[in-house]
């Protein structure tokens, strides 16, 4: 999928809220060694360099753009360009951290428990990943996607599944921890600007189907979503949009 990182950090405050209260989560005074999954452009890299000045921190994405953004901002951290499915560190990780990443990824029955496994004794592991996937948001993605006008152009498109619920990963992952600690949150982003829940999801889910569609279709696809949520999230009386976001939290420290 491709990213663009100047359309996700459109909306840079509602997005790194989230990075700040899953860094908040952390009482490690002083780990020596920290990964940050999926870094994207590497804003949210640098306030964990900045809160352990001491630590080697590594951020490791598969996206040549992001990374390359992330390096202009932050020469002092290491990037490292892989999949996350075949990420490993170099030696056990004091964190491994990872804000609205893992969501991109599959079968996390078995990707939580090895990034458990390449944890240092007392190491953290913490997670965020957007649960507004029953929301508006992003149902009406799928209702337009399913249209008499668009269905036939994603006959085959394969659908992600998205991340469950706390309860599953509280059963996943309480065997395999000394502490832990999950949460959801829902923000009450108050967005800017002429049509900002697509212009938000633009900058994420909405990315994949607009990849999915010929150059010639996205602009139609993007007005026809564009439309639908301008009913479900009408602009308030001050010009603003009020737009719920649901995300999940987990911080799990080892034995
Ligand atoms: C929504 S951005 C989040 C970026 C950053 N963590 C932040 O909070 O600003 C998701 C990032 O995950 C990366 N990503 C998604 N799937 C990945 C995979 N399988 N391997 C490596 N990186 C991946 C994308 O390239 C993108 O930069």
């Amino acid at each position: 999928m491709s990213w663009n990182p100047d359309q996700y950090l459109k909306f840079a405050a509602p997005r790194f809220r989230p990075a700040m209260d899953l860094l908040a989560g952390i009482s490690l005074a002083a780990p020596k060694t920290v990964y940050d999954l999926g870094c994207g452009a590497g804003n949210v890299t640098r306030m964990i360099a900045e809160r352990w000045p001491g630590a080697v921190v590594t951020g490791v994405d598969d996206s040549a753009e992001m990374l390359k953004k992330a390096e202009q901002e932050m020469p002092g951290v290491k990037w490292v360009q892989q999949g996350l499915a075949e990420w490993q560190p170099a030696g056990p990780a004091d964190v491994i951290y990872s804000n609205a990443a893992l969501h991109w990824l599959p079968a996390h029955e078995k990707l939580f428990p090895e990034l458990v496994a390449h944890l240092a004794p007392g190491g953290v592991l913490a997670v965020q990943m957007p649960r507004n996937f029953n929301a508006p948001s992003h149902t009406l993605i799928t209702d337009t996607m399913l249209s008499e006008r668009w269905r036939a152009k994603f006959a085959n498109f394969t659908m992600r599944t998205p991340a469950t619920g706390p309860e599953w990963y509280y059963d996943l992952l309480a065997p395999l921890a000394k502490r832990l600690d999950i949460w959801e949150t829902e923000y009450l982003q108050a967005l800017e600007g002429k049509d900002p829940v697509k212009e938000f999801t633009k900058g994420t889910w909405l990315r994949q189907f607009l990849d999915a569609l010929p150059e010639s279709d996205r602009d139609a696809f993007e007005e026809d979503y564009a439309a639908r949520t301008r009913i479900a999230y009408p602009q308030r009386a001050d010009g603003r949009t009020l737009f719920p976001f649901r995300r999940l939290f987990i911080v799990l420290q080892k034995a």
